[in-house]
């Protein structure tokens, strides 16, 4: 199995959770060194940037030198460019695309050889509730979700003759490090000056926070092993649903935009958020 982004949070969670069941984990990071809690697992520590396509063959050789082929491909590694769409910077999302859709498309790409090979495999995409639904001030992240989703779906179909399953995990708020990384996202001196939307960007820092800290959302957020628990679960089913929600947050709030109507969601938002430009459109 190989697992990308498990220096913390919610790869971390599923490399030890399924070591710890027996399988055999490739853990991936940026800095390998940050593996060393999942090599006293039994983990395999393995550097890999998923921007950086010559660490990803290296991986898959790797794997495939000793087992043949990859057989779980796990696509975790991602982060939030948080900001208003205007004012982030296009080299910020073409970044965003490159960490959280260009580079699980890739690895799996190169994956799928040695699982057509050999005939079954699967590959498990790390979405989010983001990719059903939107925040203000977080286009790009959704963008990138919407588009990893799509991807999948199309994938599922492809795949599916030669014997390869695609999943979706599609968690709500998760306790990582995941919000301190979209509030260092921001870029510091685009928000400065003039900034038109300088007062929603700190809304939206301040409201991502808040529903992992406190508040009825907090109560509804999960933990990484919450995700991990759901990936064991869907690695080891004989027929896995295609999308897995994961935590009350995004049972709720996938739910509630599946009854909204477009206008209806955003009026929802306008209590949550800030609005840029104070007309109400
Ligand atoms: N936490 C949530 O509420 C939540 C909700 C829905 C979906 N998700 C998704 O869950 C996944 C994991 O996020 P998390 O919550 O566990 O956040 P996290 O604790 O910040 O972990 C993100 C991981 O991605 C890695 N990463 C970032 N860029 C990378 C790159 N270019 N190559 C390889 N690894 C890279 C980070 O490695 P470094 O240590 O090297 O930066 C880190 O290991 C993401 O795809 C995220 O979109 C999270």
């Amino acid at each position: 199995m190989l697992v990308t982004g498990c220096s913390s949070g919610i790869g971390g969670a599923i490399a030890a959770r399924l070591a710890t069941a027996g399988w055999p984990v490739y853990a991936t990071a940026r800095r390998p060194d940050a593996l060393a809690g999942l090599e006293k697992l039994g983990c395999h520590a393995v550097r890999l940037d998923v921007t950086d396509d010559a660490s990803m063959e290296a991986a898959v050789e790797v794997i495939a030198a000793e087992h043949g082929a990859v057989g779980v491909l796990v696509n975790n590694a991602g982060f939030s460019q948080s900001g208003a769409v205007e004012t982030v910077a296009l080299d910020r999302a073409r970044r965003q695309f490159d960490t959280n859709f260009f580079g699980p498309a890739r690895l799996t790409q190169l994956v799928l050889p040695g699982m057509r090979a050999q005939g079954w495999g699967k590959v498990i995409n790390i979405s989010s509730m983001g990719g059903r639904l939107t925040f203000p001030g977080g286009g790009y992240y959704h963008a990138t979700k919407y588009a990893l989703e799509a991807l999948s779906d199309a994938l599922r179909f492809e795949v599916g003759g030669f014997g390869i399953d695609v999943v979706l995990i599609e968690p709500g708020f998760i306790r990582t490090g995941f919000s301190e990384a979209a509030a260092a996202s921001v870029d510091a001196e685009a928000a400065a000056g003039d900034d038109p939307y300088r007062e929603f960007t700190a809304g939206v820092l301040a409201s991502t926070r808040r529903v992992y800290d406190r508040g009825v959302m907090s109560r509804l957020a999960g933990s990484p092993d919450d995700v991990a628990r759901v990936v064991l679960e869907a690695i080891t089913a004989s027929r896995p649903r295609a999308r897995y929600p994961v935590a009350p947050s995004a049972r709720l709030l996938r739910g509630l935009r599946a009854l909204m109507p477009d206008r209806a969601w955003d009026a929802f938002m306008s209590r949550l958020f800030v609005q840029p430009g104070g007309s109400g459109g």
